[in-house]
């Protein structure tokens, strides 16, 4: 009998590809990229594989009922339609979460989560005179409710919590990446563990202890306390630890240097907290460190990948700033290859080193570029600031 089901893994803009990448490295069927999305098949433990593992998802959603809606109340009839006490007891608790993107609903995502919410409770009612509660932070079963022009998908959401909380981060600086875009760029990258990896600007750690559990081949999600599949009817304990300890035997040591600065010391203590409560400070070293003082004192090949401040962020002389980024990388850190997230596209041109790939993101609600340097012994800087603050010369790949 196939027991597989369709999946949909949600995800940041722009991480899509990776997140595929990921799916089919774990064994997924049928990958299919959609819009900050991708859809595939799986059986019961692939689920459970699925949010332990996947370093770029945000959630995994289980769809139950897939159909066209063209007003509330056919919404509310999909939602009579579903047979809910498989899923849900009446004595038990739920949410419901909605995603609105239609002309056929005018009313707010809210509203329709709230309407949504009425149609479970009122099949229930009907059917046995009492109805479930609703428990926003803490339910049995979180209902996703996404509507798509005419279409709507009805889901079971098995990850409870935006799997970016992966229970490692307590102390966060002013501007600390979410974890799901740091693994996608640890990713996109292409770093596997197999040569140094500094972040020289770290903040609170968080692409440091993504890159570490990258190359120790630890699973993303292995710190979490809990996922709402723990909390479904069908859960199947036994399983869910088989498909755990298969991932754990195969996590692996590094091999290679893996190492943090920043100039603020109470970034660097943050850093270091968090990096032992990812049981990582076997590996990572953080230091007090001012970037621009700084050469490359690791041997061998080097992956250099951060997020520098951005001027709409934080308060400082971005253009001054950006060129300094590149006289150290010049300078200071021949034979490595320098990775960088910035939503200062101005800024950027001071830079003066030839990008050799330039990806878009998002960082929160920033359109943001990711950009590769190579940087060679004598990589000479393209053009002084002053002279090429309107043009910058770059070679895609
Ligand atoms: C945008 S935050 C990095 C956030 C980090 N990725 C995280 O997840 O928390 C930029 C960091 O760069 C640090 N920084 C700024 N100038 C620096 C320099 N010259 N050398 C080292 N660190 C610097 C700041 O103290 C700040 O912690």
């Amino acid at each position: 009998m196939n027991t597989n089901f369709k999946m949909t893994a949600t995800t940041l803009k722009g991480l899509e590809g990776v997140l595929s990448e990921e799916l089919k490295k774990l064994g997924a069927q049928d990958i299919k990229e959609g819009i900050r999305s991708v859809t595939f098949r799986g059986d019961q433990g692939f689920l459970y594989k699925a949010n332990i593992a996947l370093r770029t998802a945000i959630r995994i959603l289980k769809p139950i009922r897939t159909c066209k809606v063209y007003d509330e109340e056919d919404l509310y009839e999909a939602i009579q339609k579903i047979k809910w006490e498989k899923y849900l007891d009446v004595e038990g608790t739920f949410a419901i979460g909605a995603v609105v993107n239609s002309k056929n609903f005018t009313s707010n995502s809210h509203y329709i989560a709230l309407k949504s919410k009425d149609a479970v409770a009122d099949y229930f009612r009907h059917k046995y005179s009492k109805r479930p509660n609703v428990d926003l932070d803490y339910p049995d079963v979180k209902i996703h409710v996404h509507i798509q022009k005419d279409w709507c998908t009805i889901s079971l959401d098995s990850s409870g919590d935006s799997l970016h909380k992966r229970g490692y981060r307590s102390a966060t600086n002013i501007a600390p990446i979410n974890e799901v875009l740091a693994a996608g760029l640890v990713l996109l990258s292409g770093y596997s563990g197999d040569e140094n990896f500094i972040d020289p600007m770290c903040g609170s750690g968080t692409i440091l202890i993504e890159a570490c559990m990258i190359a120790c081949k630890i699973p993303a999600n292995i710190n979490r306390k809990q996922f709402a599949f723990e909390r479904w009817k069908n859960y199947d304990e036994d399983l869910y630890f088989t498909i755990q300890d298969a991932l754990l035997k195969k996590i692996t040591n590094s091999h290679f240097k893996i190492m943090g600065f920043d100039k603020a010391p109470s970034a660097v203590s943050k850093a270091q907290q968090n990096v032992i409560n990812a049981n990582l400070d076997e590996f990572i070293g953080v230091h007090h460190i001012n970037f621009f003082n700084s050469t490359k004192e690791v041997f061998g090949n080097t992956t250099i990948l951060f997020n520098p401040p951005y001027g709409e962020r934080l308060n400082i002389d971005v253009n001054e700033f950006y060129t300094k980024i590149g006289d150290t990388l010049k300078n200071n850190y021949p034979n490595s290859t320098a990775w960088m997230i910035t939503s200062d596209m101005q800024a950027l041109k001071h830079v003066g080193l030839r990008t050799s790939k330039r990806i878009e993101l998002k960082n929160a609600d920033l359109d943001c570029k990711f950009v590769k340097y190579e940087l060679y012994e004598g990589t000479r800087k393209i053009k002084e600031h002053k002279e090429s603050s309107n043009t910058e010369v770059t070679s895609e790949d």
